[in-house]
């Protein structure tokens, strides 16, 4: 059996399917890039039959990958498979991967169909899908709670028609490492034709061990493993890939596989995903958080300088935490802003590059370093935001006193329109936000405000996400500024311009 365990991410699709995950058709372009850079080998890049939004997104992200493949998800019926294929056919290595429910709660429940039926719908599946391309992938959802022995079939029978690769999901995160690792062993041992695809475990993390029962399926002779950057997803998410990649970096003997991860990349990926969907990564966290290497107490501090290894089974260098480096100032020229920024991934136009030089000069006016991550903020924000409804010109705070409550004067634009007002608040982010509010004309719900220091530095730049609810809609917003009142303006208008633009969409589905 081959030692190449093949990395699936599915952040773009599974992971972006969680609430407040959602990201615009740029950012999914930037992350797609970054797991490129990551050395991941197939990028699932959305759900095309979805919507428009989804379609447009996964074929924008087939053309701008440039190794990894491209896959593109649908349910086992033609018309799904037809619209992915559309999706992901200029891709450079594009994938279609259907899938079907096999367990006897959802074929009854969910699909109202028999197992015969699923089965007819599984194999013609594959089979209209093998049409397009030979690299065809099956899910069998909801595999771990299916009967063994209808598993068999099914795979026998997919692999029959074309499937190239056979997942086994652990959709609602039921399973338990060992019995999901002998689920695994009894189709590599009884499906005849194993040796004709590969076999592809996909946790969710229900009970937290979505990466315990990757590991252990890995062992058991599966060679895909399907996971999401920080572990994002589906209601307590997927298996994480940074832990799955590190176990086996750190444990060979245990798993003795390769796997073609640049494992450097892995905290610069997670970063930016992060920033992109506005959730900071929590200091314990494992492999990425910010305590993931600090050593607090003495007796470890101790042992650490006497020998790294005491405390330290792996380095911070080898998941590209190298600390902070200095890398531009109020001097800094375009040229060099657009070396580091392309350094950093991007691929940016002369007229984004501009952009980002003009915000980096206004920063570096009233903060002295501007690191990577000022760096990531300033292009996030200034070229990656969806075309903006609204935009704030100017804002000027009163932060009350005994005798006048705290106030903001706002001056925004409005589909070009320019609008003012002044409104009080409880204090100066409420009255920015009740400003801002009236102005639009719509007063959601604040749901989540979270501020953030970019960097370390009484001088870092605060970054304020914030997620706010109308109705059935949510919509995350982030904004970053040294001055935090600024921030939460710019965050609260993200979100608003967010929250605008999902109305828009839905008003035209595609399906
Ligand atoms: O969890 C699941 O079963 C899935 C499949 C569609 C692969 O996400
Ligand atoms: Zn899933």
């Amino acid at each position: 059996m081959s030692d190449r365990v093949y990395i699936f991410d599915t952040t773009l699709r599974d992971g972006e399917q969680s609430p407040g995950c959602t990201m615009n058709l740029r950012e999914k372009v930037r992350l797609a890039r970054q797991l490129d850079s990551l050395g991941v080998d197939i990028i699932e890049a959305g759900f095309p039959a979805a919507s428009e939004g989804d379609f447009e997104a996964v074929r924008a992200i087939a053309e701008a990958v440039e190794n990894a493949q491209v896959a593109g998800l649908c349910r086992a019926m033609p018309a799904d498979i037809d619209r992915a294929w559309n999706a992901v056919k200029d891709a450079k290595h594009p994938r279609i991967h259907t899938f079907i429910a096999t367990s006897p709660l959802h074929m009854k429940h969910k699909l109202g169909k028999e197992p015969d039926q699923v089965l007819k719908m599984a194999e013609a599946a594959v089979r209209h899908a093998a049409q397009y391309t030979d690299n065809v992938e099956f899910s069998a959802e909801d595999a771990s709670r299916s009967d063994w022995n209808f598993l068999v079939k099914v795979c026998e029978r997919v692999i029959d028609c074309g499937a190239k690769v056979v997942n086994i999901p652990d959709t609602v995160g039921y399973a338990q490492p060992d019995e999901y690792a002998e689920l695994i062993a009894y189709l590599i041992k009884n499906v005849s034709n194993q040796d004709k695809a590969i076999f592809s475990v996909h946790c969710h993390n229900d009970l937290g061990m979505a990466v315990a029962s990757t590991m252990a399926a890995l062992r058991a002779g599966a060679r895909q493993a399907e996971v999401t950057l920080s572990g994002i997803g589906e209601r307590a998410g997927n298996a994480a890939l940074e832990e799955v990649v590190m176990n086996i970096r750190t444990r060979p003997q245990h798993y003795p596989f390769e796997t073609n991860i640049a494992t450097e990349q892995l905290y610069p990926a997670n970063r930016l995903l992060a920033r992109i969907i506005g959730r900071p990564i929590p200091p314990t966290k494992a492999i990425t958080g910010d305590n993931a290497f600090a050593h607090e107490s003495g007796i470890h501090q101790d042992g650490v300088l006497k020998h790294r290894q005491t405390y330290e089974i792996m380095t911070p260098e080898s998941v590209g935490r190298a600390g902070n480096d200095m890398v531009l100032g109020k001097h800094s020229g375009r040229h060099a802003i657009g070396q580091k920024v392309a350094e950093m991934g991007y691929r940016l136009s002369d007229g984004d590059v501009e952009l980002v030089a003009n915000a980096v000069k206004r920063l570096a006016d009233i903060k002295k370093n501007i690191y990577d991550e000022d760096l990531e903020a300033i292009v996030l924000e200034e070229v990656f935001r969806i075309p903006d409804k609204y935009r704030l010109k100017h804002l000027h705070i009163q932060s009350g006193n005994m005798d006048i409550p705290p106030t903001a004067a706002v001056v925004m634009d409005v589909d070009g329109e320019e609008h003012k007002m002044t409104t009080f608040g409880v204090g100066p982010v409420d009255a920015v936000f009740n400003t801002i509010s009236e102005i639009i004309g719509q007063k959601p719900v604040l749901e989540q405000y979270l501020v953030n220091a970019i960097t370390g530095g009484t001088d870092a730049q605060g970054e304020v996400t914030v997620k706010i609810r109308a109705g059935e809609r949510t919509a995350v917003g982030r904004g970053s500024d040294p001055d935090i009142i600024f921030a939460s303006a710019k965050a609260f208008l993200n979100a608003m311009n967010r929250l605008a633009k999902s109305v828009e969409e839905a008003e035209c589905p595609v399906l």
